[in-house]
């Protein structure tokens, strides 16, 4: 499963993508303005640390002006892939962006099933589900987890499905599996699932031992 990293927040992305394991970033309207950069550069910065795609959203309401719109913002790097809302004239744009203007889209506020199935069926790179902000109202995400990856594998969908809104290490878990292609997360909680209790406990337990048989010599940093 692939990690991407949920945030416009560079310096964070820079510290999550120096452990190896970054995969790609997601973006939003929000994120980047809580960034207080201007979106273009911002959309730059991201990039050039991550070599995997970078998602970035549209915000025109109409078939044609995310077309236009997505153009543009593919143009920044070659890793861009734009963000379209989940609505008819976001789904009427995903197959002229994908099929005749070489841009990769990520369909994005997806929150039922039957929305998954019709962005797989326009053919979006990305179906970005919700999850926290379905648990919140008290719909089990689990459902929309495992939909989505069985539409995708009965229909042979070419669809990316990539998870969002995440907020615990169970909704990792969740995503695991049921076989989610990408989970997007929020640096905290992507630090979150390297630590344990008892692996700190324990490492630490090692450490004093090893201390008293070395002789006093402290291992190499
Ligand atoms: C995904 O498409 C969203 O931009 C993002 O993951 C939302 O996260 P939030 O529900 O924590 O705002």
């Amino acid at each position: 499963m692939k990690i991407f990293i949920d945030s416009a927040d560079v310096d964070a992305i820079k510290e999550a993508a120096d452990t190896g394991l970054v995969d790609g970033v997601t973006t939003n309207p929000t994120y980047i303005a809580k960034s207080g950069k201007n979106f273009k550069k911002v959309v730059e910065e991201i990039c050039k640390i991550v070599p995997g795609p970078v998602s970035a959203e549209a915000m025109a309401e109409t078939a044609d002006g995310m077309i236009k719109e997505a153009v543009e913002i593919a143009s920044i790097a070659p890793n861009v892939v734009v963000k379209i809302p989940m609505n008819i004239e976001g789904l009427k744009a995903v197959p002229v962006l994908e099929k005749q203007k070489n841009v990769k889209t990520n369909v994005t506020m997806i929150f039922s099933s039957t929305q998954a199935f019709l962005a797989m069926k326009a053919g979006a790179s990305l179906v970005s589900i919700v999850l926290s902000r379905l648990d919140a109202i008290a719909n089990e995400s689990i459902v929309l987890v495992e939909d989505a990856v069985t539409i995708k594998q009965n229909y042979g969908y070419r669809s990316e499905v990539l998870a969002a809104s995440m907020k615990t290490q169970n909704h990792v878990l969740e995503c695991l599996r049921a076989g989610v292609d990408i989970v997007t997360i929020p640096t905290q909680l992507f630090f979150q699932m390297y630590r344990h209790t008892l692996t700190d406990t324990g490492l630490e337990a090692f450490r004093k031992d090893w201390e008293k048989v070395s002789g006093g010599g402290k291992p190499q940093s």
